[in-house]
């Protein structure tokens, strides 16, 4: 069994095992490479073997317990046929959403469309260096989605006053949401993901009152799926004001958790093992603060079950050098 599936299968307290969320990515000379040549985002991760190779690259400099499939959660919409682009130094931007063109679309078409996502899941799971580690496929949650699918770009602090407007718009997207994350799930685990991760990025931008309509049960939904096939689920509701509420209602296998909740309450209230929380931006300080922010980390979780990872995605401005010496800080602990 890989170390992760050991610490969240069998509540294994004396390994530390470490990914870290973007690891693949513009950190990385060699991505930056390959990405220069590359310029449309969604063709670079619609080639199955750039993908492969992107994804294993982290996992040849640093001594990492996971690959995480070098993708992203809006190939979803993508997938059905709603427009998205990634624009130079300001994000995503997708295209108008028309449902009842949307609702027309099959599970053989969406597969058909993103079909060198699962290849590349396959091409990374047979490679040598994967023994012994997991390979991690994800979607966004639910209500991300949601948010990218009507936003039609990142809503940076706060949602549109009319974002509510239209219910019955909202449910329908909803409910397509639901019947194709499944598939998407599905497909990636059949081609060899060993564990999902959920990326719910914006729950921290709902009021209480909304969690359980936008949050809660469409997020239990789809862990019950994943448990149902027998693989791990990792949730992480970033920003979410209660996590312990999160984890006694959507019941994930493990709780990824960002960095501005304090790690001493997370221990003391939740049992289940949780994944991640240092501050990306300690990447960019130096190695004595570095080792320091980490051990904190460390040292709480020290009796729980614990995969080390950080609160949110590794930033682009990292030295590489910096993420090695992490790596060996959690090895070495
Ligand atoms: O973690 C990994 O290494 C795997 C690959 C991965 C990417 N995106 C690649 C990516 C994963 C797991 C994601 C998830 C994702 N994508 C999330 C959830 C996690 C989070 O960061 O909150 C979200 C919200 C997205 C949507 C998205 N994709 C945004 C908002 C952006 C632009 C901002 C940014 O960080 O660049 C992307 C682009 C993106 N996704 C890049 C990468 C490597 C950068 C693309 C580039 O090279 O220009």
């Amino acid at each position: 069994m890989s170390p992760i599936s050991k610490v969240i299968i069998n509540k294994d307290t004396n390994i530390t095992p470490i990914w870290i969320m973007r690891q693949a990515g513009r950190y990385l000379p060699e991505f930056r490479e390959i990405r220069k040549k590359n310029t449309d985002f969604i063709k670079l991760c619609l080639n199955e073997k750039l993908s492969a190779e992107i994804t294993l690259q982290p996992l040849k400099r640093f001594n990492l317990d996971a690959a995480i499939i070098f993708s992203d959660i809006l190939m979803l919409p993508y997938g059905l046929n709603q427009k998205v682009e990634f624009k130079k130094n300001f994000g995503p931007l997708l295209g108008e959403l028309n449902l009842d063109e949307v609702s027309k679309l099959n599970e053989f078409d969406f597969v058909k469309k993103i079909n060198s996502v699962y290849k590349a899941i396959s091409l990374v799971s047979k490679n040598e260096i994967i023994k012994n580690k997991s390979v991690i496929g994800f979607v966004g949650a639910p209500w991300t989605l949601l948010i990218y699918m009507i936003n039609r770009q990142s809503p940076k602090l706060k949602l549109k006053n009319d974002f509510f407007k239209d219910n019955s718009f909202i449910n329908r997207i909803l409910i397509i949401l639901e019947k194709f994350l499944k598939i998407h799930i599905k497909h990636q685990i059949d081609n060899g993901a060993q564990i999902i991760q959920i990326f719910d990025s914006w729950a921290g931008l709902l009021e209480e009152k909304d969690l359980p309509n936008y949050i809660f049960f469409p997020t239990l939904n789809l862990v019950e799926y994943v448990k149902s096939l027998n693989v791990p689920v990792i949730c992480f509701p970033r920003e979410i004001k209660n996590y312990k509420e999160f984890c006694e209602i959507v019941k994930p296998d493990a709780i990824s958790i960002d960095y501005n909740v304090d790690p001493k309450d997370i221990v003391r209230d939740i049992r289940i093992p949780v994944q991640g929380g240092l501050d990306p931006k300690i990447l960019l300080t130096d190695k004595e603060t570095l080792k320091k922010e980490a051990k904190k980390y460390l040292d709480i979780f020290k009796d729980h079950p614990y995969i080390f990872n950080l609160g949110h995605g590794v930033l682009p401005e990292t030295n590489p050098s910096m993420m090695d010496y992490l790596v060996k800080i959690v090895k070495d602990y």
